[in-house]
């Protein structure tokens, strides 16, 4: 007798931004067709780079979307975060090869759309997903029949052996791309979109441009608390009102790095961010460097946050230092390449380092403002000279400048 342990898995990709109809649909499509143990959802990975202003949604506002379109659906759903995991953006090529080595007894199924079909070959190392999974290709019996569908089913199933099956489904005319358009013209419905997605989406002002959003507003799309609103009041009543828009984008800026390496706590990001430049009252003398440490002991004091690492992270933002945590990395960086600070090519381009290497993003940094003091004849606290230099070899170690 022989024991039956393999397990049939099929999978559903995408960026999810937002989840819609035709998403859960392609589940339906391979529950009827194969019957498999579970039905994964799998948002793709992203280092939230297209969410600096505010165009896409974060990575955890996707996630959070996917959970509530999943509620009280079929009991074979899951949601996977194992692309949400990751730092970076996200091939589905090395996810399957991952999933493979790591689950031996599971036979993995990915789920797409006729339509997406065609262009698989363009796709990274199309011959690695044909290889560790069996495709499931849903479409309607016209799209199927399609000629190109058919040649581009062919063309894979000869260069790589593809394993390929056509499912029915109903298909329902969505595409993502649509629903953030609807969003953007004011034009989308609550019933176009799963349960519970719409609220959530406008509760938190997505698919909308930052420099559109009223500072309520910026609050809300980042979850923030009500002791948080709080807060903000009393930044509003004590910093020039440019600096408070500033804090606003440091806090947005510092969440979508925290969401992107998923290395510190949201929470801990927004307040940090929120609060990093409450030292720096309006009118007071001589603040550009003293309001950092001067910030830290207000945040504890008049505001009573007792977090260690969100009061070190304020206590560092200007200068940085040696061996900095994640938060004080992450807050440092955030200050340097906030949103608000708008598009420049030295700022975009510390952006774009941001997302891949913290600390080259603060190596980076440390080093504009030491050649930008120097330009301009200004004190430089020799902490900062000692963060760029750790940083400097902490990255050649790490073979960055080879
Ligand atoms: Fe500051
Ligand atoms: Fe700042």
């Amino acid at each position: 007798m022989t024991e039956q342990t393999e397990k049939h898995i099929a999978v559903v990709g995408g960026t999810f931004d937002p989840i819609h109809f035709a998403h859960l649909e392609l589940g339906r499509a391979a529950l009827r067709a194969i019957d498999p143990d579970e039905v994964w959802f799998m948002p793709s990975g992203s280092n939230n780079y297209r969410s600096v202003r505010g165009r896409r949604a974060e990575k955890y506002h996707r996630e959070a979307m996917a959970k509530l379109a999943l509620e009280g659906e079929d009991e074979h759903f899951r949601l996977s975060d194992w692309e949400l995991r990751e730092p970076g953006s996200t091939y589905t090529s090395r996810t399957f090869a991952e999933l493979n080595a790591i689950y031996p007894d599971v036979t993995w199924y990915y789920v797409v759309g006729a339509d997406t079909l065609s262009s698989l070959k363009y796709w990274e190392e199309p011959e690695l997903i044909c290889n560790s999974t069996v495709l499931l290709v849903a479409g309607r019996e016209e799209q199927v029949s399609a000629a190109d569908t058919q040649a581009a089913a062919e063309t894979l199933r000869a260069r790589y052996d593809a394993d390929i099956r056509f499912i029915p489904w109903n298909d329902r005319p969505v595409s993502s791309t649509k629903v953030r358009q609807s969003f953007a013209d004011g034009t989308i419905r609550e019933e176009d979109l799963p349960h519970g997605v719409y609220d959530y989406a406008v509760k938190h002002h997505l698919y909308r441009m930052l420099d559109t959003l009223s500072d309520e507003e910026m609050l809300e799309r980042a979850g923030a608390t009500a002791e948080e609103f709080e807060y903000f009041e009393r930044l509003k009543a004590e910093l020039k009102p440019k600096r408070v828009k500033h804090s606003l984008g440091v806090m947005h800026m510092a969440m979508l790095l925290a969401d992107g390496y998923r290395n510190v706590p949201l929470e801990k990001a927004r307040l940090a961010g929120l609060l990093h430049d409450c030292g720096r009252i309006a009118g007071a003398p001589n603040n550009a460097l003293g309001h950092a440490p001067a910030g830290a002991l207000k945040a504890r004091r008049d505001y009573g946050v007792t977090d260690e690492a969100v009061l070190s992270a304020i206590r560092w933002h200007t200068t940085g230092r040696p061996g900095m945590t994640e938060l004080e990395k992450i807050i440092y960086v955030a200050d340097y390449i906030e949103p608000f600070r708008g598009s420049m090519v030295y700022l975009d381009k510390a952006r774009r380092i941001a997302y891949t290497d913290l600390d080259r993003a603060v190596f980076f940094a440390a080093q504009n403002t030491v050649r930008y003091l120097k330009a301009r004849g200004e004190e430089i606290d020799p902490i900062t000279l000692d963060c760029m230099e750790y940083y400097r070899s902490a990255l050649d170690k790490k073979g960055v400048f080879r």
